[in-house]
């Protein structure tokens, strides 16, 4: 048998046709936009996405549809669909990028208090949640409000148009800040709070167990659909971060920082977040909003070329004593600031700076970002000795090697890069029957190609610099406000 792994991204949908040893057999890519209708927000069009996926899943399956024996999804996170009792999608889903609920964010943690929260759901308010935007759209368009009989996360739009179940499994919902993630349930007070009712919130389900089949016109008689997972829990089980300590970073449209654990850990300050993972455990997580993206607007926006690779050229000379320094909060902080009002910005500026140490910059700031996310879990109890990789920006070496540099830690490449949609696939083969756990799947399938090790006199001077960017936020936040 065969199986289809789907990641709905913000910049595309990829798929992955996938036998059971984890070869892969087929690849497809749609693209799909985000429209920015005012700065710091960001939306799409459910039924962009939904083109996208019928798109992919046709020409994945072509030739192969009676062997395809399972489909699931990674998915954007927190990004708020709502249907009205027609199943007519009421307005576009606000994304996980959005900044607009500032004033909702405030008010959870502020008002309700980060206590309350934190006891309710193991998490504080960001304003990308999908909680806040809720509180948004009752005070902004109580009109479309009023309308919701369906709340949904992006991912489980697609699995309701393909199966007819209203679903959603525990790692995306976490991010709703709707779910006891220590007990595995919707919150009572966190409804109330948001002005909803259970009736209106999805089924909940592991993200490896089945929801159903494909309505018969796919024509995939013999596949089962399971719940699928966030991205980033769906990217861990690609990567093969299934067991407790394991960690893997994903650089992609965001950054994120994602360590598995066997229990509920919470940092002091709620600064990362405490989320369920695909495997029916739980991890934490820190997420940076900008990471490949900051890199895409530096170079494609900024410095009007596509040749990512000419921008950096001789650049790996200069790891370790560039002068330049870059934040990269273009869209707002989540992990570990939480400040929708941060922004971008180059430090260390002077007459001798060149372009190729503005664009070391980027990537060394991205990393710095992640650090900030370790620091913060380490100092939380964590210990984490070295990490996976995966996402767009993992094909960059020399990224690969500033992460592993900075973070002065082995840097593991699995075989297969793609690591939502491969672990999506993984939670699909799982759910029909073919592996007995996710860890069981991970065990027979992922496979490191190469480890990144970190350079020691890199990393010191690295070490120096990051002591000075973890000053740079502090002393720029009043004028960023
Ligand atoms: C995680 C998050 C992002 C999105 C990106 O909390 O917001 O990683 O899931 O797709």
């Amino acid at each position: 048998m065969l199986y289809i792994g789907l990641d709905l991204g913000t910049s595309g949908l990829k798929g992955l046709l996938v036998d059971k040893d984890g070869n892969i057999i087929k690849e497809e890519n749609a693209q799909y936009s985000v429209s920015y209708p005012h700065d710091g927000w960001s939306e799409q069009n459910p039924a962009d996405w939904l083109i996208a996926c019928r798109r992919v899943l046709a020409n994945l399956a072509r030739g192969n549809e009676t062997r395809i024996g399972g489909i699931s999804f990674g998915g954007q996170m927190h990004g708020l669909v709502i249907l009205d009792a027609q199943d007519t999608v009421i307005r576009p889903c606000i994304l996980w990028n959005d900044g607009r609920t500032a004033r909702e964010t405030a008010y959870l943690n502020d008002i309700v208090g980060k206590e309350k929260l934190s006891a309710y759901t193991g998490n504080i308010a960001f304003a990308g949640f999908t909680a806040p935007k809720l509180l948004w759209l009752r005070e902004n368009e109580p009109q479309n409000f009023a309308r919701i009989a369906k709340i949904m996360l992006p991912k489980d739009y697609l699995a309701y148009m393909l199966t007819g179940t209203f679903s959603t499994d525990y790692s995306d919902a976490s991010g709703t800040l709707l779910l006891d993630v220590r007990n595995k349930r919707w919150s009572d007070e966190m409804c109330e709070i948001c002005h909803i009712r259970k009736e209106q919130l999805p089924q909940l389900y592991e993200s490896y167990a089945v929801i159903g089949k494909p309505k018969p016109e796919y024509g995939l008689p013999n596949a089962i659909v399971t719940a699928g997972a966030g991205d980033n829990a769906a990217a861990a089980v690609g990567t093969g971060t299934v067991e407790n300590g394991a960690c893997n970073i994903s650089l992609g449209t965001s950054g994120t920082l994602f360590i598995a654990s066997d229990t509920v850990s919470v940092d002091e300050k709620n600064a990362l977040h405490s989320f369920c993972h695909a495997t029916g455990r739980w991890h934490l997580m820190g997420c940076i909003l900008s990471a490949a993206s900051a890199n895409k607007w530096w170079l494609e926006e900024i410095l009007k070329t596509d040749d990512y690779d000419a921008a950096v050229r001789g650049a790996e000379n200069l790891c370790g004593c560039n002068n330049v320094f870059f934040l990269p909060y273009l869209m707002g902080e989540r992990s570990p600031h939480n400040d929708v009002n941060a922004r971008g910005a180059f430090i260390g500026l002077s007459a001798s700076t060149t372009r190729e140490e503005c664009s070391l910059a980027v990537l060394e700031g991205v990393a710095f970002a992640l650090r900030d996310c370790i620091e913060v879990a380490c100092a939380g109890g964590a210990t984490v000795a070295r990490t996976a990789i995966c996402g767009g920006g993992a094909k960059s070496a020399l990224w690969k090697q500033i992460i592993a540099d900075v973070l002065n830690m082995p840097v593991d490449v699995p075989k297969t890069e793609q690591g939502p949609a491969f672990g999506a696939a993984m939670l699909a083969m799982v759910g029909a029957g073919a592996y007995t756990s996710v860890q069981d799947a991970a065990a027979h399938i992922v496979q490191v190609r190469e480890t990144v090790a970190p350079n020691s006199q890199t990393a010191q001077r690295y070490n120096e610099k990051y002591s000075r960017f973890r000053r740079l936020y502090p002393a720029l936040r009043q004028a960023m406000q």
